[in-house]
Order: structure tokens, then sequence, then C-alpha cells
């Protein structure tokens, strides 16, 4: 999907402006948003709202095809209440205006909505909010199915009306909002693929296409090299699959050579059965979108090299599939981790924990400004926090306090939201272990805040984040399938720090 910015001075402009559609919106109480009322000029806009034909109520809409304008069609879009427009009622226009131009005869068209109308919220957001309801209602995963869903209409240009003082900014705008589109695409489109085809070996594959597409250096290492590298308890979880682990390192460097890299970790389990720790079969194919933290980060890079941003990223992704079988780790097992801390591993389905910890490690070698980890890590987080809002942990200095502050505000500005959870000394008593330096989990209160608390004792050396995704990274029920979230998180964090 293409998109661009057009300007109007004119007042009448916009009906002299020839589109195959022109969305425009209109409120509540039936009155005009001022686009609509400057393309009214045949009045056949308000003769419409006097029909009843539309209430202006949010996510409504109504489609006009004469419309006495240059443009072939109008598309009228409900906004809400004028005066009162909450972030929700524009999302729910955009989300409409998608669906009806993805059914569309017209191949181009404009939209031309008022962008400085909802409290709190300004012409950039709308702008995000309006690509990103485009981009989403066009992804379609079918290249699984032998009769394809791509549709065969709709629109496939968009242009944006905005004031003349905001053409610039809102360029930049688009092309962001466009680069975090296709970040989410290719994470949603990895997290959607089955254990079968989305391997390790298929995720360092996607990292070399990236590598190779925008100039970004890839490492791939092997189980040899992750041996010499004494990550025994990322290995660990590898011992019941025959699947080669791997484990992915990218390199953007567009910021200054000498710049302190943001580094990214994700985890990615591409299927996890629990291991010994089996877990129940029901839903037990969710466990494929395990590899989304991943997923994200690759995603993140994609939009980071679309971008060209002047900052320096890297991802680091410890990749393998975790099975039963008569070579699998047992509950009760002790590895010594890449840091030199042993870890009793009591259940072997809390195997998330157990290759991050060694990335953790790793990553000590880059000097980083901050490491920001995600993953799929813990059910509890879906039960304290649902599938609204990503969890986030750090520990709690002014160093941190700030980086989890970029990372929630980056959150609100793109509806990609976290909440922050906390890491206290009273949380790490519950991993202690009779037998080695810590277990791999704290018993059921407080699980996620246990897990984050694990991870917590390998990143002492820098600022970190953490980011619990298994609520949000994917859904669940008749609309199965990845999100592409925290991509829109993160790369807006990248966003913010490049401009600092
Ligand atoms: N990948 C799961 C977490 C998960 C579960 C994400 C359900 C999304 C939906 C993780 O590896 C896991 O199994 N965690 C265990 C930890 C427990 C054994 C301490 C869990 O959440 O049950
Ligand atoms: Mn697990
Ligand atoms: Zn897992």
């Amino acid at each position: 999907m293409d998109f661009s910015i057009k300007t109007f001075d004119g007042k009448n402009a916009i009906a002299q402006f020839k589109s195959g559609c022109i969305a425009v919106g209109i409120f509540e109480d039936g009155k005009l948003s001022e686009p609509a009322a400057a393309l009214d000029t045949a009045r056949v806009i308000s003769n419409a709202v006097k029909s009843g034909d539309i209430s202006g109520k949010a996510g409504t809409t109504l489609l006009l095809r004469q419309t006495g304008a240059a443009a072939q069609r109008i598309l009228l879009v409900g906004l809400g209440r004028q005066g009162a427009l909450a972030s929700k009622d524009f999302s729910s226009a955009a989300q409409a205006i998608a669906r009806a131009f993805s059914t569309l005869g017209a191949s181009d068209a404009l939209i031309a909505l008022p962008l400085d109308a909802i409290k709190d919220r300004d012409a950039a957001w709308c702008l995000r909010s309006l690509v990103g309801a485009l981009r989403d209602n066009i992804y379609r995963f079918d290249q699984l199915k032998s009769r394809k869903e791509s549709a065969t209409s709709g629109v496939r240009k968009v242009a944006f009306a905005v004031p003349t003082a905001m053409a610039s900014a809102a360029r930049t705008t688009i092309t962001q909002a466009a680069a975090i589109a296709d970040g989410m695409d290719l994470t949603k489109t990895l997290g959607n693929l089955p254990a079968n085809i989305c391997t390790p070996t298929y995720l360092a594959t996607t990292a070399r296409k990236l590598g190779d597409e925008f100039a970004m250096a890839v490492e791939v290492l092997d189980r040899k090299q992750i041996q010499a590298l004494k990550m025994a308890s990322f290995l660990s979880v590898t011992n019941g699959t025959v699947e080669p682990p791997k484990f992915i390192v990218i390199r953007h460097m567009g910021g200054k050579a000498k710049d302190a890299p943001v580094v990214l970790v994700g985890k990615g389990i591409t299927f996890d059965t629990g291991g010994i720790s089996l877990k129940p079969g029901a839903g037990m194919d969710e466990m494929k979108y395990d590899m989304c933290g991943a997923a994200s980060v690759l995603g993140t890079m994609r939009a980071v090299g679309r971008m060209k941003l002047k900052l320096n990223v890297i991802a680091v992704i410890p990749s393998c599939e975790n099975m039963p079988s008569g070579t699998a780790t047992r509950p009760g097992d002790i590895v010594t981790s890449m840091s030199g801390q042993t870890i009793e591993i009591l259940n072997t389905d809390a195997e998330g924990r157990l290759i991050l910890c060694d990335a953790l490690t790793y990553v000590e070698r880059f000097k980083p400004a901050a490491v920001v980890d995600v993953a799929t890590l813990t059910g509890a987080c879906i039960t304290a926090l649902g599938h609204h809002n990503s969890g986030l942990f750090t520990r709690h200095d002014a160093d941190h306090d700030a980086l989890a502050d970029e990372l929630l505000v980056a959150g609100r500005a793109t509806g990609d939201t976290a909440w922050r959870m906390p890491i206290e000394d009273s949380y790490q008593e519950q991993l202690k272990s009779n037998f080695a330096d810590m277990a791999n989990i704290g018993g059921p209160p407080a699980g996620s805040i246990t897990a984050a608390c694990f991870l917590e004792r390998y990143t002492r050396k820098y600022t970190w984040a953490h980011l619990d995704i298994a609520g949000t990274a994917w859904k669940s029920g008749a609309a199965k399938g990845a999100t592409g979230r925290p991509v829109p998180l993160l790369t807006t964090f990248l966003i913010n720090r490049a401009a600092k």
C-alpha cells in the first residue's frame, strides 16, 4: 500500500481533487467536519446526513456515488461526539475506513479527517492510527492455503490531507508508520507459521535476508559455537529435540561507531511443549507462538532498516525447540549458566528464562546503552494484565525508571501499551534452591514477577528492561493469529532514542 501527503489551501480545493474516493468525517449531531463541509459544494453530503442514512456514531460509514465533486465516491465516516472525540472513536473510524476501502472498486483514495480534534492526541497519532489500521486490514496469512484469500479489488494508494504547515512532519510520520507496518507484517507471519516450518534455522535464514536487504551484519552461531560460549542453560532446553539450536546476532550500526548500542533480545522458542514438564494437550498448538519475542525483534529490525534509523541497534535471538524425549532435561537437573551461576531446573516448562539468561550474559560484550528483552514468558502475565498491556519490568532506580518511562511513552504513542510491574528482593526469595544458586521457578504466586526476577540476576552490568508479551503477541479464538506487537512500541522507543 502506497501512502502520500496532500495539502489543501483554498477552501474548495478538495472538491476539485480527482480521486477514486474521498473519506471525510461527520459528527454525531449531524455536523460536518471542516473537510466534509468543503467537499459539500453540491450539498450531497448534508442531504445524505439529513436523510438519516448515517448517524455520525464513531465507526459508521456511508458510501456516496453521486458526489457533486471531482471525486468518484465520497465515504462518510462517523467520528462520534464533536468536542469530545475519544481516541478510541478515531481508531474505530480508522478501522471502518480500512474495511470500506478494502472492497472498493477504486484503487486510489484521499482521507481528509480532522487531525486535531482528539484530546491528548496530536496529528501524528491520528496519521499513525490510519496507516496502522489500513495496513492491518490488508494483512493476509494465506501462504499455506491452496486457495488464496488475496483481494482482487480495494484501495492501494492512499493520500492524507494535512494543513500545509504540517506537511513535512506528516511525511516523516507516515514513512515511520509504514516501516512499523512492514515490521509488524514480518512479525505476524513468523508467528503464524507453524513450528515445522518456522524452526530456529528458519529464523536464522530470515535474519540473514534482513541483513542482505538492509546491510546489517548477521552472525548465526550453531550448537558447537554455543557450547564454546558455555551457554549450558540455553543448551539444556535443546536436549530433547533433534532440531538444531541457533543463536542469532544482527547489527544495525546506523549511529556513530563509538555510540553504545541499544540491544534487543528476543525469546525464540519455536515450539514449547513444556518438555518433560509436559503441557496439557488442549490449545498446545498455540505454543508455536513462543518465538514471538524473536519475531518482534526481527520485525523491529526490519522497521529500523526501512527507516535507515540513525542509531546503533543490535538484535540477539536465542532460538530452539522445547521437546520431551529420552535425552531431554529432567526436573531437578542442575546446569551452570554462561554467567557461572548454577540453576536447578525444577520445571522444564520454565524454559524461556533458561535461554534468555545466557543471551543476557552474552550481550555484556556490547557495553550496551540499554538492553530490552522481549518474551512470551509467563501465562501468569496474561492472568495479571490480560491481552491489553505487555508486562514491563525493570529494577527501580533513576536510570531504570527513565528507561521504563521511555518504553511506556512509546507504547502509549502507538496504542501498543505496556504496564509496569515490580521487581523486588522479597520476590527474589521465591527462587531459592536447596541445591543450586537458584531455582528456575518461584512457585505459583506472582509468576510473571519471579520470572523477571530470575532474568534480573543476569542483567546487573547494564541498564535493562524486560517485556512479557505472553498476553499481547497473539490472539486466540476465532481471530487466532499473531498481532505484530510489540513492534510499534519497540520501534517508536528506538525512533525517540535516535532523535535525542
Ligand atoms: N511459553 C510459556 C508461557 C506462556 C504460556 C505464554 C501461555 C503464553 C501462553 C512459558 O515457557 C511457560 O511455559 N511458562 C510457565 C512457567 C511456569 C512453569 C513457572 C507458565 O507460564 O505456566
Ligand atoms: Mn514453557
Ligand atoms: Zn515458553
